[in-house]
């Protein structure tokens, strides 16, 4: 299962770090009363810049974090900051992070932190996180803390998204006053016909009559993609295509599935150790960009190849996604089209509805929040479908603007899935274990949603193993004119994947204990760590007691692994301890933190007494809590220890690395 639900999050994350927008009085404000204009979207253009300098060095460096002393005073700074993990900042913040809490940042004027070098540097901050985890919004806090440290001025309050609620919400709530507060700052009158402007077009589509057919993108997400045999490095930028080798389902049950795939990285340079997450890039379903074509007048040229332009020269990326690509490959490839289209964005396509009766549904579920909640985000209502609604007798909203979408919509994203293999048993295999995510909503009981990459894993199992899908099932497998992903005549397949590293790992020294809770999908990254220690164990080594807690509904049904897992905890022997929960074969649930403490004497033992590490994976908001409540309980019934000290020894385990969690909400 992948870190599922973080991923409208991540495509903000993604962006990490700062959006540094130089805003000026002219270019921030959209009309005050927008229904009387064209489509709202007051996104502010670049500025006629006073300090030429000062942008050419941002340009140039892509951000530079250390010439933030020379930022200026008629500008504003923007920090959309993400946090990850255990409080950490997103990968593309991690420079910006070290920088501003070194103890001497060096800002380009190495002033001396006592003369506040950023006293010239005015923000705004949002800061996104998911209050289910314990660091909520760390980040962002820290950076609004170090930048007034710093002599910075905050304009508005600090904004919080919180993803287990709304972050969508938050920021529109709190984005009016901030409006307000930086009008007042920038001494201008949002009521000044002077700074209404009409929505200035993000993008420049041109549809190309010539172009060689070679350079051409059909979804490859690099340049490096067209020129195979080039020998490059394989990153989240440019994802390695990996041949599928296995495919095979894991639960014995009509209704719910869980996928075992082998990915093979021969040749490709990719490492991964076990407990690193890869990556995989989902291809959006057929029927959707179909749908979607159909909606926007685009169908008869699908296939037209268009190349997509930035009208912003000072846009850090000329183009949004790779060009030249085809109509059908934005929407297939290239744009998120399958998350829930945004209550702001469904606002602004009222004013291209066809019809008055469309143009009121889309207003009434733009404005009216718990409209909104229950007919488009829990009922996971897609552009495509939203789009539908409006249209009616034939008439559609094809005078859309492309550009529009293009710039509402997010990037389609990789998911992250756990890795279920071991470097030190398969180094050119990497394995997944993802359980397929379809459910019906509670407010719309008739429809069935569909997790986009895990369906799209499955209908790749289906391809693979010659299994005829249903009808009702959504059909992802597209084969296109240079399709290095699918080879029909030897029905090979292939994921663009990446590896992303993780601190998620067995301790150095085999003699060290270790007790891993992984429930559901949780166990796959233990799967990996089993077979290592088995093999060490069976090539002679010392292995420490190696203990795995699994929980799942029914033993014939759902249990990951049973077999291997049988034999590998037979080569470990009286080190080893497979502990299960069966939640569903009883009345009363019997979950693994149950489990935990029927075994408190022995979990102490190891944990305490031998120095062992504690491993957590799976459901982040429900399990792994009571899960680290267990070991809180289990060190005062076992230790002795009163509440604030077992929570004080909790914590300490955590920050000495030997409690690592790998969870997802
Ligand atoms: P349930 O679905 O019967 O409630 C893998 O998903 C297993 O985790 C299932 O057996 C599921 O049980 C169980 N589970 C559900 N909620 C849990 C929780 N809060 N803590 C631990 N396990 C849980």
């Amino acid at each position: 299962e992948p870190i599922i639900d973080t991923f409208d999050l991540v495509f903000l994350i993604s962006a990490g770090l700062v959006a540094v927008l130089y805003l000026f009085r002219e270019a921030i404000f959209g009309p005050k009363k927008p229904s009387a204009l064209p489509p709202p979207v007051a996104i502010p253009r670049p500025p006629q810049k006073k300090d030429k300098n000062f942008i050419k060095k941002m340009r140039n460096t892509d951000c530079d974090m250390t010439l933030l002393d020379d930022f200026p005073d008629d500008c504003l700074a923007f920090f959309l900051m993400a946090t990850y993990g255990e409080g950490e900042p997103t990968d593309d913040a991690v420079e910006f992070w070290e920088l501003i809490n070194s103890d001497n940042p060096e800002f380009s004027k190495g002033m001396p932190i006592e003369d506040k070098p950023l006293s010239s540097l005015r923000y705004v901050v949002f800061a996104l996180g998911n209050k289910t985890y314990e660091h909520f919004n760390a980040v962002g806090r820290l950076v609004d803390s170090k930048l007034s440290e710093f002599g910075a001025t905050r304009i508005g309050e600090r904004g919080e998204g919180d993803d287990d609620g709304s972050l969508e919400e938050d920021f529109l709530g709190w984005k009016e006053d901030m409006w307000k507060a930086v009008c007042d700052a920038m001494n201008i009158d949002p009521n000044d016909s002077q700074n209404h402007r009409t929505r200035i077009a993000a993008y420049k589509i041109t549809e190309l009559e010539h172009y060689d057919n070679d350079t051409v993108f059909y979804g490859e997400l690099s340049e490096h993609a067209l020129n195979s045999g080039t020998r490059i490095s394989y990153d989240a930028k440019n994802p390695f295509p990996s041949a599928i080798t296995a495919s095979r389902e894991l639960f014995n049950s009509t209704d719910r599935n869980c996928v075992h795939m082998e990915l093979d990285i021969t040749g490709s340079g990719l490492y991964y150790q076990s407990g690193d997450h890869v990556a995989i890039w989902p291809i959006n379903p057929e029927q959707d960009v179909y749908r979607l074509l159909k909606v926007l007048g685009l169908w008869d040229k699908k296939d037209t190849i268009v190349t997509v332009e930035s009208t912003d020269p000072s846009a850090s990326k000329k183009h949004p996604f790779p060009v030249p690509t085809t109509y059908a490959t934005i929407f297939r490839n290239y744009l998120d089209i399958n998350s829930p289209a945004s209550r702001q964005f469904i606002a602004t396509l009222a004013n291209y509805a066809p019809t008055e009766e469309g143009k009121s549904r889309l207003t009434t579920l733009g404005q009216d929040k718990e409209a909104y909640r229950i007919e488009v985000a829990d009922a996971h209502l897609t552009l495509g479908e939203v789009l539908e609604l409006a249209s009616s007798n034939g008439k559609q909203l094809d005078s859309i603007p492309l550009d529009l979408i293009i710039e509402t919509l997010p990037r389609l994203q990789c998911r992250y899935y756990s890795i279920s293999s071991t470097s030190k048993v398969a180094p050119t295999s990497i394995h997944i274990t993802a359980s397929v995510l379809r459910y019906q909503p509670l407010t719309s009981p008739k429809k069935t949603v569909y997790g986009l990459a895990t369906n799209y894993i499955h209908q790749v199992h289906r391809k693979l193993n010659n299994i005829e899908h249903p009808d009702t099932s959504p059909y992802y497998l597209y084969s296109g004119p240079r399709d290095k992903y699918y080879d029909d005549s030897t029905n090979t397949i292939k994921f663009a994947i990446h590896v992303r590293n993780t601190n998620f790992k067995l301790p150095k020294n085999l003699k060290i204990p270790v007790v891993m809770v992984g429930p559901g999908t949780g166990v796959a990254p233990f799967r990996g760590f089993v077979i290592e220690r088995a093999k060490y164990k069976s090539e002679g080594d010392t292995v420490g007691d190696t203990v795995l807690f699994f929980g799942c509904r029914k033993r014939n049904e759902d249990f990951l692994y049973a077999n291997e897992f049988d034999e590998l905890f037979t080569v470990l022997g009286e080190n080893g301890k497979l502990v299960t929960a069966f939640s569903r074969e009883q009345d009363t649930k019997v979950y693994v933190q149950h489990r935990l403490v029927e075994h408190q004497q022995y979990i102490w033992e190891l944990i305490y007494t031998r120095g062992g590490y504690f491993y957590v994976c799976g459901d982040a908001k429900n399990m792994a809590r009571d899960v680290n409540n267990a070991l809180i309980q289990i060190a005062q019934t076992c230790g002795g220890m009163d509440e604030n000290s077992s929570i004080a020894y909790v914590k300490d385990l955590r920050s000495r690395g030997r409690y690592q969690e790998d969870v997802w909400s």
